[in-house]
């Protein structure tokens, strides 16, 4: 019951594609598992990606504000297929759009085209600039033996909460990633929350797993999911960053112990790179929340910060980041605010999602840094990110309703992106004036 909206979608772009018929010569166009994927910045920019299973090369997106006829062509990608890894289970071509340039507040609608027609337009409207607050699904690992366990989670996720912007899964959301039945099985039970939200995926060690449990690039996360540009030098699709109105999220590649041998540099560019990033959107008066599948500390916890705590948890503390979604271990924590590796006031709360899929773990330690510690042994597990104008609150939910942790995190009242940029005038005037600054 839980597939039902992926059958009814396949049906309706059919039915929406006849009545957007512009001539009787033209063809309805069907696409496959048309999804959106998340933007660089939802106030001005929209992706969505859609597949196929033989590879075309004359898809063409046109898009418009609604009520003109003032029509717009997006960046579409070349048809991105993983090598075939097995002949039973081939995976399809999948296409990513970009709409760029788009104004904020604004109803948009757009349609896929090729020589043989075009769909119906479909609508979105864009973000307010200053948006300060909205709600985000975040699930933990969904690598599952049957996926309709990590269907279910969506379910039951989206049935409360109808009014999320977008949806994160940190990582690991297939057991092994070169396996292409297990992606489909992801795809068709995430179907529910790809029909209706945004995605932003996080990438995990499971997705640079082959059949075999060997280490292996991957190259199927990243044909499936057209990410913001702008990644680390040599991590195209795997590490990424973009805003959701006032808050800057950034989604971290953890798999070194992975991909060391391909990209021997891979934390020294990605440390570099998150430097700049977080630099930048503090600059433009954003918050900052991180995602990370591996956690920064050892795994099981032993007390020692692994690789890439020691590259990324020295800039979450230079840029005072106050929250940090993890993920890998199965199990749900809450940590006190963490600077330096200890607590402080001004310091990062780290939250581990738990699991949404069927893979439970025992082997997790409570760290003693933990305000909460709950394996969800019993049943799955997702949260919810409730953003406010100066706090971040996050909750955490079984799968049966009953509510494990809540947290307040409060931020930094956010400057206004004017703001920030009248305050080197300010410091400016009040230099010529040779009065001092107070930093
Ligand atoms: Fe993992």
């Amino acid at each position: 019951m839980f597939n039902t909206p992926f059958l009814l979608r396949m049906g309706l772009y059919a039915a929406i594609s006849i009545v957007g018929m512009n001539t009787a010569a033209a063809q309805p166009l069907a696409v496959d598992n048309l999804t959106q994927i998340i933007s660089k910045d939802s106030a001005v920019s929209k992706t969505v990606s859609w597949q196929s299973s033989a590879p075309h090369y004359n898809y063409y997106v046109e898009y418009r504000q609604k009520g003109t006829n003032d029509i717009h062509k997006a960046y579409v990608t070349e048809p991105k297929r993983p090598p075939v890894y097995d002949y039973d289970n081939i995976p399809p071509y999948t296409y990513g759009a970009y709409m760029q340039h788009l104004q904020p507040d604004t109803a948009y609608e757009y349609r896929i085209c090729n020589d043989e027609g075009e769909t119906g337009w479909f609508s979105f409207t864009t973000t307010k600039e200053e948006l300060n607050q909205y709600k985000v699904l975040i699930f933990g690992d969904s690598q599952s033996v049957d996926y309709s366990v990590w269907g279910q989670t969506a379910q039951i996720a989206w049935n409360r909460n109808q009014d999320a912007a977008f949806f994160v899964n940190m990582g690991d959301l297939t057991d092994n990633g070169q396996a292409w039945f297990q992606w489909r099985d992801w795809q068709y039970n995430a179907d529910i929350l790809t029909s209706h939200l945004p995605f932003a995926p996080v990438l995990g060690n499971h997705e640079a797993y082959s059949m075999e449990w060997k280490f292996a690039y991957p190259y199927t996360y990243k044909a499936l999911f057209a990410v913001p540009y702008g990644s680390p030098q040599g991590q195209s699709r795997l590490a990424y960053s973009f805003d959701y109105g006032d808050v800057h999220y950034v989604s971290l590649n953890t798999d070194y112990e992975e991909l060391h041998t391909q990209d021997p540099d891979m934390l020294t560019n990605e440390a570099a790179w998150l430097d700049t990033d977080l630099a930048a959107a503090k600059k433009a008066g954003k918050r900052l929340i991180v995602m990370m599948h591996r956690p920064p500390w050892n795994s099981p916890y032993n007390g020692k910060l692994d690789i890439n705590g020691t590259y990324f948890m020295p800039i979450f503390d230079k840029y005072e980041v106050p929250l940090v979604f993890t993920a890998h271990e199965h199990c749900y924590e809450r940590t006190v605010p963490i600077k330096a590796d200890k607590q402080a006031a001004a310091g990062t709360v780290y939250v581990a999602t738990g699991r949404s899929g069927t893979e439970s773990w025992d082997a997790s330690r409570r760290k003693p840094t933990d305000v909460v510690y709950y394996n969800p042994m019993d049943m799955p597990m997702y949260l919810t990110l409730q953003v406010e104008p100066k706090a971040f609150r996050v909750t955490a939910f079984k799968n049966d309703g009953t509510m494990i942790d809540t947290t307040t995190i409060a931020t930094d009242t956010a400057p206004s992106k004017k703001q920030a940029e009248q305050q080197p005038q300010h410091a400016k005037k009040a230099k010529k004036a040779g009065q001092s600054v107070k930093k």
